[in-house]
């Protein structure tokens, strides 16, 4: 099939365009860069062997947009598209709101014009809040969102709810992401976050080799094994197949679906630096620090409806999320250093 890979120079973005053209699709990409580089789709070009067509367009822009739709036969569109930087989105809710939903609106409205049926969205376990109940199934209560990056997910969310409602030839698969982290295995692509990054695995790396003196463990007395908070990590590449395997489900005219892609382990904030421990060699130097405002102790996937109705199994555990990701820092220590 031919997929229209929305936002596919990012992090997630490009590990699924590797897991589309290595599954026999043909991936077409639109990106305006805003939080990326083309380095990273040709370094996908690199480990595929074969040619992305490329697009650097803001796809909130309708007229910019078009042209992706005019000149390219599309079956399916996956949507990574999108702002996800959450204390930003605290400061910045507008610029969230607008970036976020704008670009979902002009991609629905190019599929609605071109007769294109599938689409997959990138959602999150955010739009779950602070859960009441572990695991988190996809019955589990959404939209008591903790931040304007979350409430966007929850609202496009409602949004593609009432469009599969509305127009029952729409097949719309949405996705709640856990906590994505690692590397493609090459070590040719990765998570190159812009400045001092904000998620605990990149904040690891960088602390690893030593652009970042220690590592803030924020909170030690939570209710969980050691009092670091708990989240459900997956190997980006074991995601980025979870879009592989969405694309098939819709190809059979699901209509709407939802599943969370995580793996149903929970690991604290200790295992995992002690998982990078193992395979940088040395103990990563860390210090405990207050609890990050607005955090939730404990957070994981039940994986179940994946498993079995998309053939969802996560293949990576822990240390080759570590090995991976730690892989990726060594060969790119300054990221994607060319445009
Ligand atoms: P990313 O920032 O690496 O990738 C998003 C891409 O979208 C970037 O390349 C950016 O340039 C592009 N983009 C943003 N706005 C655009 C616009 N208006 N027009 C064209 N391109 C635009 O982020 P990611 O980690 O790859 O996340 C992809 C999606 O998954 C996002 O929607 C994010 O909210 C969601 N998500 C991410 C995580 C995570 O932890 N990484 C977890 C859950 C959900
Ligand atoms: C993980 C754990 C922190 C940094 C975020 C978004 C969520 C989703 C995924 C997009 C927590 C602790 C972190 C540090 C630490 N994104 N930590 N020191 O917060 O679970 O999820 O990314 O949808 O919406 O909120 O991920 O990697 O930031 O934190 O101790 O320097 O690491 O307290 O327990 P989080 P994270």
């Amino acid at each position: 099939m031919n997929i229209l890979v929305a936002g596919g120079a990012g992090y997630i973005g490009s590990h699924t365009c590797v897991e589309l053209i290595n599954a026999g699709h043909d991936v077409i990409c639109a990106d305006n860069l805003l939080n990326s580089k083309y380095e990273a789709i040709r370094r996908v070009e690199q480990i595929t062997g074969k040619t992305i067509k490329f697009y650097k367009v803001d796809l909130t822009s309708y007229e910019e947009s078009k042209v992706v739709f005019e000149e390219n036969h599309i079956d399916g569109v996956i949507h990574f598209a999108g702002l996800k930087c959450v204390p930003e989105s605290i400061s910045l809710p507008l610029k969230y709101y607008q970036n976020n939903l704008d670009s979902v609106f002009t991609v629905i409205r190019l599929m609605k014009e071109f007769s294109v049926k599938n689409f997959v969205f990138s959602s999150s376990a955010t739009v779950y809040g602070n859960p009441s109940k572990l695991p988190l199934t996809e019955e589990s209560e959404v939209g008591k969102t903790t931040n304007p990056y979350g409430t966007t997910k929850y609202f496009i969310e409602k949004i593609l709810i009432d469009l599969c409602h509305a127009d029952p030839t729409f097949n719309v698969a949405i996705l709640r992401y856990f906590n994505p982290v690692g590397a493609h295995p090459s070590g040719l692509i990765g998570e190159d976050p812009t400045g001092i990054p904000n998620n605990l695995v990149p904040f690891v790396t960088q602390v690893a080799i030593g652009k970042i003196p220690f590592i803030n463990v924020n909170g030690n007395d939570y209710d969980t094994k050691d009092g670091t908070g708990v989240r459900d990590y997956i190997h980006i590449c074991d995601l980025a197949y979870g879009h592989v395997l969405a694309i098939n489900k819709l190809a059979t005219n699901c209509g709407l679906v939802i599943y969370n892609l995580g793996t149903g382990h929970g690991y604290s904030v200790l295992d995992v630096i002690h998982a990078f421990d193992k395979v940088v060699g040395h103990e990563v130097p860390f210090k405990i620090a207050p609890r990050r405002p607005g955090d939730i102790a404990t957070c994981y996937a039940d994986p179940k409806k994946a498993r079995e109705e998309l053939g969802f199994v996560a293949k990576y555990g822990i240390d080759e999320m570590a090995r991976d990701a730690w892989n990726w820092q060594k060969k790119n220590p300054n990221g994607y250093e060319s445009e």
